[in-house]
């Protein structure tokens, strides 16, 4: 009772000292869960932890991965389903209910740092949903201010690149026209409440729909001539930085000079269809080792280079119960089984059979050689064993 008695006041206090800031880290993880073989969230929270990785995204508010991330340190965004949105923009008290539910039930063992309210809604094939998105966020973000949470919950919502329009070169781009009028007041009510802009960048679909005019070492951070933004007059090596500076360049015409992008999904597909080319484990895992190396600099991009680029990993696992093309299926850093799909430095479930690899060893020493010597170490031990 004691206890009860004295927890808001401590969570007040709580609030009153914590930065509202739903990413930490520059390095954090979508753990997706369209599939019926992937490991417990149990099993989850050990692969995580082993990896070091702080920061996931859940596409839902699964009371089972609530309850496995308890006491945990994780820090987790939950979602707000696109199928939900109807009925959260009509009914504030629905909303305040959902909270109550999902979020307040939770906390503070749990830590539910942010709500992201539906995914890639703008730009999206449901246009129904485009006109609810910023009631439904507003009605989220009152519940979670009349239960004292919103100091330390974070709401915002994911875009696709299909908000845009002229992305290429970077300073170029805009929102494109059909999605401006229901952007612009989002992003006002976003930036009241101090929310960043989401955006899921993906240099693979990029490579995929223009694989000819496309260097791929572009895509991937390989070493290339890159491409030079006239109007910027700034020069990129990489296609995610030049990216995340295109939705810049849209916030600014839009009006929103002060926002923070960061990115909440970005991967590559091992594995695809013929008419997805690049898409395979050679690839995917050059993108996400270098990806891994770029965030791990804590440096901006050519255009802002005082924020420092946070970006998710999609995803945790491969999904075998998505539709779409095969690539869909197969973004995982992790199969089903729990095993690496290929070796970034994080190891399996069956941490004996792959390395065991810190950021440090990937910079200094270089993958395969110390992926050479912990494969001797593992045989010598099971030599051991066996004699
Ligand atoms: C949210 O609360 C404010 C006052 O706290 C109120 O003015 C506003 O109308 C509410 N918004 C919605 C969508 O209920
Ligand atoms: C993956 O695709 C690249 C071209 O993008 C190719 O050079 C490489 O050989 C492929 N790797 C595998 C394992 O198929």
């Amino acid at each position: 009772m004691i206890f009860r008695f004295f927890h808001p006041f401590l969570l007040l206090l709580f609030t009153q000292f914590v930065l509202l800031q739903a990413f930490t880290g520059t390095y954090g993880i979508n753990y997706g869960r369209i599939a019926d073989n992937i490991p417990s969230p149990d099993e989850v929270v050990t692969l995580l932890r082993a990896s070091k990785i702080r920061n996931i995204r859940i596409y839902d508010a699964d009371h089972s991965v609530l309850k496995a991330f308890s006491g945990t340190g994780l820090e987790i965004v939950i979602g707000v389903t696109n199928g939900q949105l109807q009925d959260m923009s009509s009914s504030a008290d629905h909303a305040l209910n959902w909270v109550k539910e999902n979020v307040q039930a939770f906390l503070p063992e749990t830590r539910i740092r942010g709500i992201a309210i539906g995914n890639e809604v703008l730009g999206g094939s449901d246009n129904a949903l485009w006109g609810v998105l910023l009631d439904a966020a507003k009605n989220v973000y009152n519940a979670t201010k009349k239960l004292h949470l919103d100091k330390i919950i974070e709401i915002s919502t994911a875009n696709s690149f299909a908000v845009f329009q002229d992305s290429y070169p970077p300073s170029s781009c805009k929102f494109d026209n059909n999605v401006k009028q229901y952007m612009k007041p989002l992003l006002e009510f976003f930036q009241q409440i101090g929310s960043p802009f989401c955006l899921n960048a993906y240099p693979f679909l990029a490579y995929v729909s223009n694989p000819e005019d496309i260097d791929i070492n572009y895509a991937l951070f390989q070493p290339t001539k890159g491409i030079y933004d006239p109007k910027f007059k700034l020069h990129y090596d990489n296609m995610l930085d030049a990216q995340i500076d295109a939705a810049y360049a849209a916030l600014e015409d839009a009006g929103f000079h002060k926002m923070e992008v960061i990115v909440t999904e970005t991967g590559w597909a091992s594995a695809g269809d013929q008419t997805e080319p690049g898409a395979n484990v050679t690839n995917a895992r050059t993108y996400n080792y270098n990806l891994r190396k770029r965030l791990a600099k804590k440096k901006g991009t050519p255009h802002r280079p005082k924020n420092v680029v946070k970006a998710y990993i999609f995803a945790i696992f491969n999904e075998d119960s998505k539709n779409g093309p095969t690539s869909e299926r197969n973004y995982g850093l992790f199969k089903a089984d729990g095993s690496i799909s290929y070796n970034v430095g994080y190891h399996g479930l069956n941490a004996g059979y792959s390395s065991h690899l810190s950021l440090k060893d990937i910079n200094t020493q270089g993958l395969s050689r110390s992926y050479t010597i912990t494969m001797i170490l593992c045989l010598s031990a099971l030599i051991l064993m066996i004699f």
